[in-house]
């Protein structure tokens, strides 16, 4: 698509992006980009909108109730640079017509890589290892000292069997893992590829010796894993999350992880990022990383490139792929 100058769309792109995506932006609309890549307030969002017809926001922007009501009537499309959606209200997006959309399977794979990095980082204790060594304090090899525990044909429980999840059981199975999920509903034989189906997530939690959450952020999930559920958990559990923190109700996560009730956890995703609970960094056995599921370079520009397809359709009236209100 190329459109000349004076008809081509304005669209708001909310973050920096891509240097490939916004020369394509450039390229096919007006864009209104974020140089200095500061996250812009509800108020500032709004404003920056004006006459555009279409605005590409990132999960780090709250397009809730309120602030969907007060963009201008220019806008008609919502492309987000994600596959979650939770920082976006469809519900109120539908009621003013505005199209939404997000950018699902291309980050499977890179998100997938990095629930499997925490998930051997956190049983190997790899950043309370790596410290040791890079703060000069690694005084002698030892048999009984540094001790994480195999992941080798353990029993990973995966809650959320989607693209991510499904590509993480693939991954786990390279390990020897056998595979157990919950989900709303089960998956056919060819999919499932011999993992466990559990209509019910106490049963799975029993038998979860590690347990990676996938599952999006609804009301449903919100602190889903609470004190309750953990307890249900495996003594030396470990828990991985990479799909969002509100899933997991940091104080009950904490507790487990100070009383030795779990072994670890590996966590990309919190509860008010970027200003986490403080009290996971004194965790030696919080195994953090900063939002980085998606963050590799080929996975960062085909998300933009998917954004932009969704964009365009709707740009040209057609039904975008992506489409999620
Ligand atoms: C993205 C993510 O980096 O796509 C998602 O839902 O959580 C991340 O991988 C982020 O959302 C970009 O907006």
């Amino acid at each position: 698509m190329s459109n000349p100058t004076h008809t081509k769309p304005e669209v708001l792109v909310t973050r920096r992006l891509p240097q490939a995506v916004e020369d394509r932006l450039q390229r096919d609309y007006r864009p209104r980009l974020n140089a200095r890549d500061e996250v812009y307030t509800s108020e500032q969002l709004i404003e920056l909108a004006a006459d555009a017809a279409a605005i590409i926001p990132c999960h780090t922007e709250q397009l809730n109730a309120e602030v969907i009501a007060r963009l201008p009537d220019s806008v008609r499309a919502i492309c987000s640079f994600s596959v979650g959606y939770d920082h976006i209200d469809l519900d109120a997006a539908r009621a003013r017509g505005i199209i939404v959309t997000n950018t699902p399977d291309v980050l499977s794979n890179a998100t997938a890589e990095v629930a499997m990095l925490l998930l051997l980082g956190a049983a190997r204790r790899a950043h309370e290892n790596a410290r040791m060594l890079r703060t000069n304090n690694w005084r002698d090899w030892s048999a009984v000292e540094q001790l994480g525990i195999e992941v080798t044909g353990k029993r990973l429980g995966i809650i959320g069997m989607g693209r991510v999840g499904r590509v993480m059981a693939r991954r786990a199975r390279g390990f020897d893992m056998e595979i157990h999920y919950f989900g709303r509903r089960r998956l056919d034989p060819e999919t499932e590829r011999g993992a466990i189906y559990h209509a019910d997530l106490r049963e799975m939690l029993a038998l979860s010796q590690f347990l990676s959450i996938h599952c999006p952020a609804t009301p449903e999930t919100r602190y889903l894993i609470n004190a309750e559920r953990i307890a249900l958990l495996p003594d030396d559990a470990v828990v991985v999350n990479t799909s969002r923190g509100a899933v997991v109700d940091d104080d009950a996560l904490i507790a487990a992880l100070t009383s030795g009730k779990l072994f670890a956890a590996g966590l990309d995703v919190f509860n008010g990022e970027p200003d986490i609970d403080p009290r996971y960094r004194e965790l030696d056995n919080a195994f953090l990383l900063p939002h980085i599921g998606s963050a590799a370079r080929e996975t960062r520009d085909a998300m933009g490139f998917r954004a932009l397809d969704n964009l365009d359709a709707v740009m040209a009236g057609r039904e975008p792929r992506d489409r999620l209100a």
